[in-house]
């Protein structure tokens, strides 16, 4: 696997590399980015993932700072994956000058977890913009764990035509339905024990939703609550229309995910579960 920095030396090492497959990550990698790595294979002649911990998509009580940051061990799972390029750019590399230019998502950045992390979206934006450019690739895959991302990232290449396939992977869990994350180490052994029961919620919420209940607030609300009682400190429980995150119609038949963002002492844990359309 050959690794690159400077953004030049990265474009000499990509000339004629055939299709070129992206995945793009903020390292401390898991069974989840690797399953990315692995997927990108079938979609190409050359894999290039990227490691770079985006400030710009961060808030001020984010944990940037905190953020792992394991290149040694990363790389070593790359190889093993298979990778052909790793990009790993200093923030001197992709950020010489202020950015001051940015890609600005519509409404949606300010809907769910853009609710709760004002910035977020227009920070991943500008930085999977940018890194497109650097990149070049034809595909570059995203995680479906991480569900408002991966519509951004696909309407905002759609509406500024960028030639590029956006291909969407499925959530790769523990054995006992934790969504892997990175922040998922954050989780005292007690708090990791616990953890496993958001997702056990999104199930019986998709339960219910197939057995027929239409009162989406109410299991919205009743969820919430359920994990406050446990410890958690919920931002939203909602369930949406996989199309666009919006609200779904009334006595429609459409695809639907319910997705949610809750507190479990240090870590905010997100996670979603799509219910298809019946
Ligand atoms: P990061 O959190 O490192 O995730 C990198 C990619 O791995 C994302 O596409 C994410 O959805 C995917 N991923 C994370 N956990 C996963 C899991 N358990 N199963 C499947 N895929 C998973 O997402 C980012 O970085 C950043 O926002 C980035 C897109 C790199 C821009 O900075």
């Amino acid at each position: 696997m050959q690794i690159h920095s400077p953004i030049p030396e990265l474009r000499q090492a990509l000339m004629k590399r055939g299709r070129v497959v992206f995945v793009p990550t903020m390292g401390n990698l898991h069974a989840g980015h690797i399953a990315l790595m692995t997927a990108a294979r079938a979609h190409g002649d050359t894999v290039v993932a990227s490691i770079f911990v985006n400030r710009l998509q961060f808030g001020p009580s984010d944990d940037f700072d905190l953020y792992p940051r394991t290149l040694k061990e990363d790389c070593e799972k790359l190889a093993a994956a298979g990778v052909d390029v790793l990009f790993a750019p200093t923030e001197g590399d992709l950020y010489p000058e202020p950015q001051q230019y940015h890609v600005e998502p519509p409404a949606i950045q300010n809907q769910l977890d853009g609710e709760f992390r004002p910035g977020h979206f227009r920070g991943v934006a500008t930085v999977v913009l940018k890194l497109f450019n650097i990149v070049q690739p034809q595909a570059a895959l995203f995680g479906k764990k991480d569900y408002q991302q991966l519509m951004v990232l696909r309407n905002m290449t759609r509406q500024l035509a960028l030639p590029i396939e956006i291909i969407g992977g499925e959530t790769v869990r523990a054995a006992d339905g934790l969504a892997l994350s990175s922040r998922n180490g954050y989780l005292s052994a007690a708090e990791r024990a616990e953890a496993p029961r958001l997702q056990r919620l999104l199930q019986q919420v998709s339960a219910a939703i197939r057995a027929g209940e239409t009162d989406f607030a109410r299991l919205e609300r009743e969820t919430a609550g359920e994990l406050d009682r446990h410890g958690w400190k919920t931002d939203y429980v909602a369930v949406r229309r996989q199309a666009d995150l919006q609200l779904p119609d009334t006595g429609g038949k459409q695809a639907l995910v319910v997705l949610a963002a809750s507190r479990l002492g240090p870590a905010r844990l997100i996670d979603n579960l799509e219910i298809d359309a019946p």
